[in-house]
């Protein structure tokens, strides 16, 4: 046989790595593990273990504790108590922590990767050389947070205990976006691993220990779905911190809206790789490769939508199909592999069952002749093309290694079929043309795009997502935030509870709807003043319980309107910054010419004094927010890779506002201008005592140039308003100011579309000071980070 012919034929050779170190520590805990409570390993209390199997054998490894409600209990106990004392050392002490973690990850590196291909199922390759460095990366990184803590983030302090949640798919690389945060902010954590990989989480205590850790800032309970509600629940944990599906997303939101606990959700995905015709075609199908088949495919941010155009379709797919067929499935403790074994048995039905469905509803499904192991869960690399973007395999996340493919024609087209979905968590854009890759990435609906990349991750580059896919941020500046609250909210006193008000509005008069009166204001929607859809009007009366006028009774129809006007004024985010100071001194200019006229009706619901100084701090408020229009901007990371990642703070989108009841105009502008400066479109529901502040506030709009739609007034019954703009679909966020019962309900109401809501907590926020009133902490709300990585180089 010659050369050639014997270089043609050659097979890999099998280079397993060998995992006799993995096994040796198993046995050091006779493969039988407790939770990790207080610094110890302890048997759970009901005595029930699971097993942890390794998905390319489908043997055990390792059984694990089951944790129920009292092993929570425990562990919550435990981090609550060891709260204070971490919280008494300085940041450069929290700094030391965190750095000897990462050192020790480092040295534990190989025994983790391997332990992670054991529980997991993926290539040795990928934990290896990306999930463990990452690790190591993200303690380091928040190392230095911790350092510059005090600095950085003044007026700041910890949340508390944290409950954390995590999937299965980068079982210590999510615990490592977890835990680093929350150590470096001065919380303390009970973390739950997935109940098919919690290995590496258990190997992470044992870490915890080395370094000194005091007992009791690191936590770890296992078990399932069941153990997760636990910690959920909990009435003393202050933060709930999940990954996962929507599904459970959602059930979270709605078990945490009673409470007080603040909720990040980093949840699916269903993410556009868009390829142009001018792409490098050879990388893009590289990028493919590590979009769609990294990680079997299950990854929340897979690249699992191939948009390609129209004319470089086939080209396209004939050179994916080549590459294809050289993917090497298989053991993943072999370091030439490619794609490893699916998680679990149910994961992979659950994959085989999409794509059969996807298949019955005109997909056509290509795959390479390749043989799979005849043991283990494995699934070939798949394409499916002539997809309909209806199909259920271009809506759901199926999480595996399963790529649809469209097609488009112009890039208004492609950023259209981008953004059909629920989900807005990643994307990514091939194209040689700066301009048109820069154009789709700033009009995709996703918190990271990837430009002439893919699935890169760092841990200065905040990673989160829009719409369904989430709120809240990992990673960066943003990614800190999440673990922190101004220091004077948790003390702040609590509101008055709404409705009962000290005047306010009196029953509509059913049998003479629309009276007359002097002072009727409407409704304010898409720059028009409209009569209310029900056709009532109810009175107001003032402090001393006169008849001040009468306000428009807004209902669910006139919500909807006002939200798709709203929408329709998006125009807004895209105008300049400078624009829109201008606008905001403008009205500052117009309401202080009218000042005295305002100041002389709003004194009828406030009395004279309150009256003067609302309209004197909603000046200095419109001044403020003018200001910080053109100043509130993003970053440039440089992560280690040869690429920028450009943080763009962009606005949330349409937000539904309840203001304040009992500061009128100063609640009203205090929430409505940190989301105007920043470009998001709006619906208010004006001050339930006082609506007819409407009339003044729509004058002002109308003579400062606000376009029609940017803001939109309902009045009337806020606990009923609150609840439409919380179930509304086409709402990206509510704002909501009220008492408890209020705010609990606009979260457990808006788990439908899984938008954030940000509500004061039915906590009083005094609006005369601008510590309290206004500045970052708004800011930081009504914008979202939107990081773009651009590579640069040959
Ligand atoms: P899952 O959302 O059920 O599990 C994630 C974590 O949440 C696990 O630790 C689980 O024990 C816990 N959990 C489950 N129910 C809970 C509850 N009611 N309260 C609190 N914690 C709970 O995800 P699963 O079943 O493992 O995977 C199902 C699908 O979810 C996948 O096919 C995929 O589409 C999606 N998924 C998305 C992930 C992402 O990173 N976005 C990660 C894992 C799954």
């Amino acid at each position: 046989m010659s050369v050639i012919e014997k270089f043609r034929t050659m097979e890999y050779g099998p280079a397993p790595e060998d995992p006799k170190e993995s096994f040796l520590w198993l046995d050091r805990y006779g493969r039988r593990f407790g939770h990790f409570i207080a610094g110890r390993f302890e048997a759970p209390s009901e005595g029930r273990y699971f097993d942890s199997t390794d998905p390319s054998t489908g043997e055990k490894i390792a059984d694990i504790a089951e944790g129920s409600a009292a092993d929570v209990a425990a562990a919550v106990r435990a981090a609550r108590a060891a709260l204070p004392g971490w919280q008494r050392r300085s940041g450069h002490e929290r700094a030391r922590f965190l750095y000897a973690l990462a050192r020790q990850v480092q040295k534990h590196s190989r025994r983790l990767a391997v332990l992670e291909t054991l529980d997991n199922g993926k290539p040795i390759r990928e934990s290896r050389d990306i999930d463990i460095p990452l690790v190591a990366r993200h303690f380091y990184h928040h190392a230095g947070w911790a350092q510059l803590l005090e600095p950085e983030f003044p007026g700041y302090q910890a949340l508390g205990v944290v409950g954390q949640i995590i999937p299965w798919n980068f079982p210590l690389l999510m615990l490592a976006w977890k835990i680093a945060p929350a150590l470096a902010t001065g919380n303390t954590v009970v973390l739950k691993p997935a109940e098919f990989t919690p290995l590496t989480a258990l190997a992470f205590a044992e870490i915890c220990n080395e370094v000194g850790l005091p007992a009791g800032v690191v936590n770890i309970v296992t078990g399932d779905g069941s153990t997760g509600e636990a910690l959920v629940k909990h009435p003393d944990v202050d933060k709930i911190a999940f990954t996962g599906s929507s599904e459970v997303g959602r059930a979270i939101r709605r078990a945490t809206a009673p409470s007080h606990k603040r909720l990040s959700l980093e949840l699916g995905g269903k993410s556009p790789f868009i390829v142009f015709e001018d792409a490098d075609l050879d990388s893009a199908v590289e990028g493919l490769v590590d979009g769609i088949w990294f990680n079997q495919g299950q990854v929340c941010c897979a690249g699992s939508r191939l948009l390609v155009e129209e004319s470089a379709a086939e080209k396209l797919l004939r050179k994916l199909q080549a590459r294809m067929s050289t993917l090497r499935v298989g053991p993943p403790l072999d370091k030439a592999i490619d794609i490893g074994a699916i998680i679990a048995r149910v994961q992979l039905e659950r994959i085989d069952g999409l794509v059969k469905q996807g298949i019955a509803e005109g997909a056509t499904c290509w795959q390479p002749e390749i043989v799979l192991p005849a043991r283990g869960f494995y699934y070939k690399p798949t394409l499916l093309s002539n997809v309909h973007p209806t199909s259920i395999v271009a809506q759901q996340e199926i999480f595996g290694p399963v790529l649809a493919a469209m097609t488009f024609r112009t890039p208004r087209e492609a950023v259209e079929l981008a953004n059909n979905t629920v989900y807005g968590l990643a994307a990514s854009v091939w194209s040689e043309s700066v301009n048109v890759a820069l154009a789709a990435a700033e009009q995709v609906k996703a918190g990271v795009v990837w430009v002439n990349s893919t699935n890169l991750f760092d841990a200065a580059c905040g990673f989160g997502g829009y719409r369904e896919s989430g709120f809240g941020r990992e990673g960066g500046r943003e990614g800190i935030l999440e673990y922190l609250e101004p220091a004077w909210f948790r003390s702040a006193p609590p509101v008055k509870p709404s409705g009962g008000n000290r005047n306010g509005l009196g029953q509509a008069d059913v049998a003479n709807p629309i009276a007359p009166i002097d002072r009727t204001v409407k409704l304010y929607i898409g720059g028009k003043q409209t009569r209310p859809d029900s056709g009532y009007s109810v009175p107001v009366y003032g402090l001393d319980g006169g008849l001040v006028g009468e306000a428009p009774l807004g209902n669910r129809k006139d919500i909807r309107n006002a939200v798709e006007a709203a929408r329709k004024a998006a125009g807004w985010a895209r105008s300049s910054a400078h624009l829109r100071a201008q606008i905001l001194y403008y009205m500052a200019e117009n309401l202080s010419g009218r000042g005295g006229e305002i100041a002389g009706r709003l004194a009828a619901a406030v009395g004279e004094k309150a009256a003067e100084d609302e309209v004197r701090l909603s000046v200095e408020r419109l001044f403020s927010y003018a200001a910080w229009s053109d100043k509130f901007d993003g970053a440039v990371h440089s992560p280690p890779f040869r690429n920028i990642s450009i943080a763009m703070n962009e606005p949330v989108g349409t937000v539904g506002v309840v203001c304040p009841e009992d500061r009128p105009l100063v609640g009203f502008f205090s929430l409505v201008l940190p989301l105007l400066c920043a470009g998001n479109t709006l619906v208010a529901v004006p001050s339930e005592s006082y609506p007819l502040v409407a009339g003044d506030l729509y004058q002002l709009f109308e003579s400062s140039d606000l376009p029609d739609g940017v803001v939109n007034l309902v009045t009337g019954r806020t606990s009923e308003l609150t609840k439409v703009l919380a179930e509304h679909d086409d709402l990206d966020a509510l704002w909501c100011y009220g008492d408890e019962s209020l705010c609990a309900a606009a979260k457990a109401l808006s788990a439908g579309n899984l938008k954030q809501v940000w509500s004061n907590e039915g906590r009083s926020i005094d609006f005369s000071d601008p510590q309290q009133g206004e500045g970052r902490w708004y800011l930081e709300h009504s914008h979202q980070v939107k990081n773009i990585w651009v590579p640069y180089g040959e």
